[in-house]
């Protein structure tokens, strides 16, 4: 059944439902070896199917949003359709800053076509001529590949006044943008716009209130980048795979205390041991030696090594066990090294991504990295350990976007796992005193 979660049901993923047929780039990237794999077949077909179809498709397929929210992606794509506006934009997030994440970042390189192919039929569905991707600034090889795969996408009619010969209108072009904040959905737009990338409550939305008088829309890669496919083999055949209302495929990467990080498309829901011992050669000095696992980038809350067992990497398992699905960045944590120092090093991460808007996110970016490195060298007190928990409660769901949150886990991911370490080190430092 759908909802069975026994081991046995997965495999490895048959090669035939891979979507991203060249992760690797050892095919080619351009447009031959992009047309050989699939990608620009029949397009102007799936676009006759009509905007509704599109979006209809992509709501039967039950996609969710691959750069960490979840939301359904049919439904979201359903708000700015409704729009009547004839200026609204379409906006690629390729801003992918999410430490552990590097997914995006493989397709733009391997597989720009998916995400050209991918934008024009979003875009139509919606009811866009224009798309603007953003690509981070550090993507200087992945930003040309793109540049160099727009170009023969218009040399060939792909895009442009008449797409696929089509008579519909569509445009894309290339921005670039270096802050990990910009990859906020708002925060992406305001940079666009030449502002400072920071964060804009909502409501209202991007759809209501958007690019300069543009509504608009703000996708990530992945998502955007799998439509082409779903369209083409139909809902059906995506929602045949994972399980139920976590279906198809996911681009998952794998980093830390492994043998071999990489990043792989595995079936939605397979559990995350076998994803780290199939694919990353298993947790350097075997799963025992576990210390714990961000399962879904940084910015998700580490699960210990028992809550890691029999998890199943989606969005419910992923949510019902305390933490995130995320980006499906896998970072794993063994036991050979300090788990303060790499609670510390996380933290240290987000201080210097705040954007300083909200009070609780710009407090708890100066006052938890300098408790954290007390807590390392053990230079501090117990009753501090508490006080880290009252701070963090200031910072969940309080501000603006997430940053402020992704914090206060990390600090909460120290103080519920390791407080007994807090605690040694805080004896073994008034031992030397
Ligand atoms: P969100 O759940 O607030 O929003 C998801 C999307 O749905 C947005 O596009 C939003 O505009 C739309 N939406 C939600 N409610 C709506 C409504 N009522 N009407 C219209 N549209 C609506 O999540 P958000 O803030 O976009 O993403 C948070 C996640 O991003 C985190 O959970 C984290 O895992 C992930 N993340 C990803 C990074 C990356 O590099 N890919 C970096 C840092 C965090």
């Amino acid at each position: 059944g759908m909802l069975s979660n026994t081991k046995s049901e997965f495999g490895p993923l048959k090669d035939c439902d891979r979507i991203f047929q060249n992760l690797y780039g050892f095919h080619d990237w351009r447009l031959k070896g992009a047309c050989q794999r699939g990608d620009w077949y029949r397009t102007a077909d799936l676009l006759d199917m009509g905007a509704n179809w599109i979006v209809d498709e992509v709501k039967r397929s039950g996609l969710r949003g691959r750069g960490g929210s979840g939301y359904y992606t049919g439904n979201k794509w359903e708000f700015l359709q409704k729009v009547n506006a004839n200026n609204k934009i379409l906006i690629l997030n390729c801003a992918e800053g999410e430490p552990g994440t590097c997914k995006d970042r493989e397709i733009l390189r391997h597989e720009p076509h998916k995400i050209i192919e991918g934008c024009l039929l979003a875009g139509y569905a919606m009811g866009c001529e224009k798309c603007i991707i953003y690509v981070r600034n550090c993507f200087y090889n992945e930003a040309c590949n793109l540049q160099f795969a727009l170009a023969e996408a218009y040399r060939y009619g792909l895009l442009g006044c008449n797409a696929c010969d089509t008579g519909i209108k569509f445009d894309i072009q290339v921005q670039r943008g270096d802050r990990y904040l910009s990859g906020e959905e708002t925060a992406l737009v305001n940079c666009l716009m030449g502002k400072l990338a920071r964060p804009r409550k909502r409501p209202p939305y991007l759809h209501e209130q958007g690019y300069f008088d543009h509504p608009c829309l703000v996708l990530n890669t992945e998502t955007l980048a799998v439509v082409p496919t779903i369209l083409r083999r139909g809902a059906k055949w995506f929602t045949g795979l994972g399980r139920n209302m976590n279906f198809g495929t996911k681009l998952f990467s794998i980093c830390g205390h492994v043998q071999h990080p990489c990043t792989v498309e595995e079936e939605m829901s397979m559990p995350l041991r076998e994803i780290i011992d199939m694919h990353a050669g298993g947790v350097c000095g075997g799963w025992n030696n576990l210390l714990g696992v961000f399962p879904g980038g940084l910015s998700s809350p580490l699960i210990g090594k028992v809550g890691a067992e029999g998890l199943l990497m989606d969005y419910d398992c992923l949510q019902k066990a305390g933490s995130s699905f995320g980006t499906g960045g896998i970072i794993v944590v063994s036991n050979n090294c300090d788990p303060l120092l790499v609670m510390q090093r996380s933290i240290e991460f987000y201080m210097k991504q705040t954007c300083k808007q909200c009070t609780p996110c710009r407090d708890g970016a100066i006052w938890l990295p300098k408790i954290l490195r007390n807590f390392t060298k053990g230079e501090s007190v117990p009753q501090m350990i508490d006080f880290v928990a009252v701070i963090c409660k200031t910072m969940i769901g309080t501000t603006i976007c997430g940053l402020s949150d992704s914090q206060a886990n990390v600090a909460m991911g120290l103080i519920t796992h390791f407080a007994p370490h807090i605690q040694q080190r805080i004896e073994a430092f008034g031992k030397d005193c």
